[in-house]
């Protein structure tokens, strides 16, 4: 049972403050957990408060709950986080804190059962299948300025043969990126997940990414494809009813094209949000025409809610989902959505955000979960948390 539940500000990799929690149970099990936190949030996403607010909060009306409740019933824990909130969507004590104590909770309760986070979480029963790492390599959007407006490119070595040679080509991946760069003459900063951040424009970046992809694939010798994080909805203007790139738009039909050509051009493996977060319509025309050869995504359009992912089953809207515990606040939340989405055919991505910390629980959910894929970027220590620990699984090493 929870003895004791201890809320403190730190760091996320962007150095804001982010909510880390600590759950210690009676007989002597110990999980701590921390909040990511997104730069291009959903619309509906559950809501993150300043964490200083978020720990106040959650010290007044959610620990005093939490504590006698058994570590190892997450359902119960998760259903007096949402009690202790009261609103649908954590706007009271913040998700920020929520999604914290519930990753705690959930180690705490596999330390007391002396196992690794995904066995507990249900990877027990998990075939010999591991998530395929998808490496953000080049990027802008809300991630960096004066850089691409297609948020992320992403390395998806979908032929590996192992996590770990999966993991070694997205980070080879990143590296050739730089080299066709350099070769270009294009100086490049970095964005929030370590992505490169050249300032060209997104055809350059598809004719750089290409080029580093094919470089990686033939000194690995199997398949690697590469995805698009769209981030559409950050892209969209509603007053003008268009996407805007700079000094050009394009209308939700234009969009399609658009996106479905690149699909083509590319046989891109991936597409992430191609479409604003409220137009199930065009994500189901889009889904209609490529859905067939590439998965179609929706991160803003589900903020891994089963509510917004039902009304997407049922309207046909994409064939993959985008799972984020701090979208929804709790791990049981996010569980729901995995499974609605598993039940109806869709596959499953567990995501870091942007604003990540060292926290390694998304790699044993990705696990845990039998999930695709898992989204963690490709280089930088919050982003290489998750990709070693995956690495470590592998390797029976946790
Ligand atoms: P975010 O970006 O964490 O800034 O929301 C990640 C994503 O859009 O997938
Ligand atoms: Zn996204």
């Amino acid at each position: 049972r929870i003895t004791r539940v201890s809320l403190r500000r730190v760091l996320d990799s962007r150095g804001n403050p982010t909510v880390e929690a600590d759950v210690l149970t009676e007989s002597g099990g110990f999980g701590r957990g921390a909040a990511p936190s997104g730069a291009s949030t959903g619309e509906y996403e559950a809501i993150e408060l300043p964490a200083s607010e978020s720990i106040a909060k959650a010290r007044e009306h959610a620990v005093p709950r939490l504590e006698g409740q058994y570590a190892g019933d997450q359902r119960a824990v998760d259903a007096a986080l949402r009690a202790a909130d009261g609103t649908d969507d954590f706007s009271n004590i913040g998700a920020n804190s929520a999604v914290a104590i519930s990753m705690a909770a959930a180690k705490a309760a596999a330390d007391v059962l002396g196992a690794p986070l995904y066995q507990h979480l249900g990877g027990a029963f998990r075939g010999e299948n591991f998530p395929i790492p998808l490496g953000n390599v080049v990027g802008g959007g809300e991630h960096a300025k004066e850089a691409t407006h297609i948020q992320e490119f992403l390395s998806a070595p979908v032929g590996a043969p192992s996590v770990s040679e999966a993991v070694f080509a997205n980070a080879a991946v990143h590296a050739a990126v730089a080299d066709v760069l350099d070769e270009r003459g294009v100086p490049a900063a970095k964005g929030d997940e370590g992505a490169w951040a050249p300032p060209i424009s997104d055809a350059e970046a598809f004719e750089v990414v290409e080029e580093a992809v094919a470089r990686v694939e033939d000194d690995v010798g199997f398949e690697i494809r590469f995805g698009l994080d769209m981030a559409a909805a950050e892209l969209y203007d509603d007053d003008r009813e268009a996407y805007v790139y700079g000094d050009e738009t394009k209308s939700a039909g234009e969009q399609i094209e658009y996106v479905a050509g690149l699909v083509d051009e590319y046989d891109l493996a991936y597409v992430e949000d191609p479409l604003d977060e409220n137009d199930y319509a065009a994500f189901a025309e889009l889904t209609d025409r490529v859905g067939d050869r590439t998965l179609i995504c929706g991160d803003d359009l589900f903020v891994t809610n089963v509510e917004r992912l039902r009304e997407g089953i049922e309207t046909d809207a994409a064939n993959s989902i985008l799972i984020k515990p701090n979208q929804i606040g709790t791990l049981s939340d996010a569980f729901d959505a995995v499974e609605l989405a598993a039940r109806n055919g869709y596959e499953t991505i567990i995501s870091h955000r942007s604003g990540e910390t060292e926290d390694t629980t998304i790699a044993h959910l990705a696990v845990a979960t039998d999930a695709g894929f898992i989204k963690t970027g490709t280089v930088g220590g919050e982003r290489t948390a998750k990709l070693n620990e995956l690495v470590r699984i592998a390797d029976d090493a946790v």
